[in-house]
């Protein structure tokens, strides 16, 4: 019997009452210590309401050299933010949602003229985005005190309630980092062979293991990206049977890394109006500046192709070679695709977050067959607004200058 959309089913040993999961979306929302705001609460709130299978949370941080330079990020590397997180997710269990924490470090993929703190990587190559300076390539020492800040956040996460983590090994954070070629140089025991690049999350997951039993782990991993000598489809079917063979109990699949442009949240146009009003680079320069810029903006900003279910023929390889669970995001945003991507047995669940900023309860819709597909245009002005302002959809336009 094919799964279907709408049925309750138990991932990581989580109930679900659908098949359709909100995908880690940074939300800006985070207070001054990185602690959840009220109005994230009701954010979350509202995702629960609107019927959503569970809520995978935007990115937390596990250590302040791994902030993000986008304002209002989750952290989770102190304990005196349990009582708060506790409270989180007290509030979205009332309204029988599970809530998933997404732990991260950004690695190059920060500033430290935001962070404060010299940027750290595996290998000294320099973010094309980010960096005005050259990362400093992790010492022995460091890696060990990373994997064990991984390890405390996800302790913490299970103290406050959370009812898993997911490790964000996707989008060319710190431990994509590791595993694409690209960014890691490495000729020691943390680079080089494939086993070698994944070291990092192998002892990220025993070291849980060790300490939290069998707590959910989930990983949003990439299946390709598409920089010179960087992780590609075959290494990520490696990876994800050495994902499982670690104990992680199920595998969101994802593509991209910032410096690529708009490859990880897709679109057909290039929002290069809002990349100029919000981007750190740009915001402050003159007018005539700007208008030289934008063609090459243009440019540098095109997605690739296609627009739609880039990551579902490579999350089908993922699921051919594993029997955990995998979770597919990527413009995933209308039944017809949902339905025929989860009833073909391409991918088990699917994610989404753009559609949720738009319409926090499409799930709902979707459910009592009000909409077929998601109001989302894919602008991505949402994606890049965060930079200056809380997360919302912008439907292809800024507000008017007062
Ligand atoms: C505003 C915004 C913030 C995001 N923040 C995160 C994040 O914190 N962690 C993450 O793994 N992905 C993040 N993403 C990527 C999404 O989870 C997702 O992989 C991507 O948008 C493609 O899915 P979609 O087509 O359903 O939007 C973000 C996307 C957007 C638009």
């Amino acid at each position: 019997m094919p799964n279907s959309v709408f049925e309750p089913s138990t991932l990581a040993g989580i109930r679900l009452k659908n098949r359709l999961i909100r995908s880690a979306t940074h939300e800006s929302m985070a207070d001054e210590r990185g602690a959840p705001t009220e109005l994230l609460e009701k954010l979350y709130i509202g995702l629960a309401k609107g019927g959503a299978g569970a809520i995978i949370t935007g990115y937390a941080g596990v250590r302040q050299d791994g902030k993000s330079s986008l304002p209002g990020m989750l952290m989770v590397d102190n304990d005196g933010l349990i009582p708060v997180y506790r409270r989180l997710t007290a509030k979205v269990h009332e309204h029988n949602a599970p809530i998933i924490l997404q732990i991260a470090h950004c690695g190059r993929q920060t500033r430290s003229a935001v962070t404060g703190l010299p940027t750290v990587a595996p290998s000294a190559v320099k973010d094309k985005i980010f960096n005005e300076e050259t990362p400093h390539e992790l010492g022995e020492k460091d890696i060990e005190t990373i994997i064990n800040s991984f390890v405390s956040a996800a302790d913490r996460a299970k103290t406050a309630g959370f009812d898993g983590i997911q490790l964000h090994l996707a989008h060319g954070y710190l431990l994509a980092q590791f595993l694409s070629g690209y960014t890691n140089r490495r000729e020691d025991k943390w680079g080089g062979s494939t086993v070698n690049k994944f070291r990092i999350v192998s002892e990220i997951m025993q070291r849980i293991r060790e300490k939290l039993g069998d707590y959910p782990v989930l990983v949003k991993m990439n299946a390709y990206d598409n920089r010179p000598g960087g992780m590609r489809a075959r290494e990520a079917v490696e990876i994800a049977r050495l994902l499982e063979f670690s104990g992680c109990n199920a595998i969101e699949v994802s593509s991209g890394t910032v410096e690529e442009g708009l490859s990880i949240m897709r679109g057909s146009k290039q929002p290069v109006e809002a990349l100029l009003a919000c981007n750190f680079r740009f915001k402050d320069m003159p007018p005539p500046l700007k208008m030289i810029s934008a063609p090459f903006i243009r440019f540098a900003m095109r997605s690739p192709q296609p627009i739609r279910g880039y990551n579902l023929e490579a999350a089908k390889a993922i699921k051919q070679a594993v029997s955990i669970p995998v979770i597919t995001v990527g413009s995933l945003h209308d039944m017809t695709d949902i339905s025929s991507a989860i009833e073909s047995g391409s991918t088990d669940y699917i994610s989404m977050s753009r559609p949720f900023i738009i319409e926090p309860d499409i799930v709902r819709k979707f459910q009592d067959g009000k909409q077929t597909a998601s109001r989302c245009i894919m602008c991505n002005y949402c994606a890049l607004m965060i930079e200056v302002d809380r997360v919302r959809c912008y439907y292809g336009k800024l507000p008017k200058k007062k």
